[in-house]
């Protein structure tokens, strides 16, 4: 057992039991106490980690697949307290049902707020609605923040650096507060937990047909759109998006669900479009280790308003936040069997240009593009080019930047 964790565990016991165990208190008595010894400063993370591996008298532990891992330093019946180390974790935008206070004890985090307005549920465990970003900040080592429970605190981490390890003093649940909803943004919020093994195994019967090429998988599938309810119907377009656009048949089985569902279907088509987009880039979070790009693939994840996201990377690093977006472009962009490619825009097919002309008139369309105005002499050249890049640029999450 750790000392600090324990001695953590007491202090925050003994002010909430002076409280009456109150839970509104708690978050601000968590807060404060990470505040006052911060685990960033105080815990040597190395001998923690040796300890928990060599020694068994240790506090109970889940089997939840939260965290990479999830290690518990210190429980009792009104709380723990949770350590989570992050190697590629990017949390789902998603609220609790607990609450507490999480503190950076090493690494930095891009954190977002958002708020979920006009809510209509559509079944107890899927609504429409509308979500906004409300606020996205950097957070440094060392930083302690509240947890509220239920939908007035909805947030995402994205972690920056490897691994990054994040300490939770929080409730074992709130009762009344739940569901815990995951939010798809820009309108569907679902419970994560509400497991439908039906809709389960038919997405996985899904699946094993599609890989055996069956040529009648589109229409077993808009049939199966044509006849469930809009949530299951919406889990099914899910699955089979990726496949049916690939495949050219996306808008047949798209038809069936819009004229089932009318109004409320409109909500689903960017819905389902940002989350290709988000899980292109989420996947690239793995394979990006430079801290400053992860930083940069983290505000085109969540912050969608071109001057927020210069000002972010105006106040982090020296220079014209422009010609550091054009510099680290320079550094992400590669050239693989699949095409040239700078984060998920990808080099057009047509007009045709040689592979090794490639990247250079990428990065020149992309420079000339976020900063407006002409076109330089020698790009202006290829106007067939620059506009192919251009609507190539715009389908990407680059289209946040173009002017
Ligand atoms: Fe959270």
């Amino acid at each position: 057992m750790n000392s600090y964790f324990c001695e953590l565990g007491r202090r925050v016991y003994e002010r909430w039991e002076k409280e009456n165990f109150s839970l509104e208190a708690f978050p601000g008595i968590a807060t404060r106490a990470l505040k006052e010894k911060p685990p960033s400063k105080h815990v040597e993370l190395k001998a923690l980690m040796r300890d928990f591996l060599l020694e068994d008298e240790q506090p109970f532990q889940t089997t939840y697949g939260f965290g990479q891992p999830e290690l518990i330093v210190y429980d009792s019946p009104k709380f723990y307290i949770q350590l989570l180390f992050w190697l590629d974790g990017t949390t789902d935008i998603h609220q609790h049902g607990f609450s507490g206070a999480f503190h950076v004890m090493e690494g930095s985090s891009i954190h977002s707020e958002f708020e979920f307005r006009n809510p209509r549920p559509v079944t107890a465990h899927f609504r429409l609605g509308e979500l906004s970003l409300k606020k996205a900040e950097l957070l440094e080592r060392g930083v302690s923040v509240p947890i509220l429970s239920g939908g007035g605190c909805i947030h995402s981490l994205f972690h920056l650096e490897t691994p990054s390890v994040t300490v939770v003093v929080r409730t074992h649940s709130d009762p009344g507060t739940g569901p815990q909803f995951t939010y798809l943004p820009p309108h569907v919020a679902l419970d994560p937990v509400k497991e439908d093994a039906l809709t389960l195994r038919r997405k996985q019967l899904l699946d094993a047909i599609e890989r055996t090429g069956d040529p009648g998988f589109t229409a077993l599938v808009t049939t199966m759109v044509g006849k469930l309810d809009f949530e299951r119907g919406f889990f099914i377009l899910q699955n089979c998006m990726g496949h049916l656009r690939a495949t050219g048949s996306w808008h047949r089985v798209w038809r069936t669900f819009s004229k089932k569902h009318g109004k409320a279907a409109e909500k689903i088509t960017p819905t389902l479009t940002e989350i290709i987009r988000r899980d292109g880039l989420v996947a690239m979070r793995a394979s990006i280790e430079e801290v400053e790009h992860r930083f940069f693939l983290a505000l085109l994840l969540t912050v969608p308003d071109r001057s927020r996201i210069l000002a972010m990377i105006g106040e982090r690093y020296p220079g014209k936040p422009l010609t550091t977006i054009s510099r680290w472009a320079g550094e992400m962009a590669i050239t693989t069997e699949g095409g040239t490619w700078i984060l998920d825009a990808r080099f057009p097919e047509e007009p045709h240009v040689a592979e090794e002309e490639q990247i250079p008139l990428f990065l020149g369309a992309l420079d000339h593009l976020l900063k407006g105005g002409k076109p330089p002499a020698w790009l202006a050249k290829f106007p067939g080019v620059l506009k192919a890049l251009k609507d190539a640029l715009t389908e990407s999450s680059w289209r946040v930047l173009i002017r």
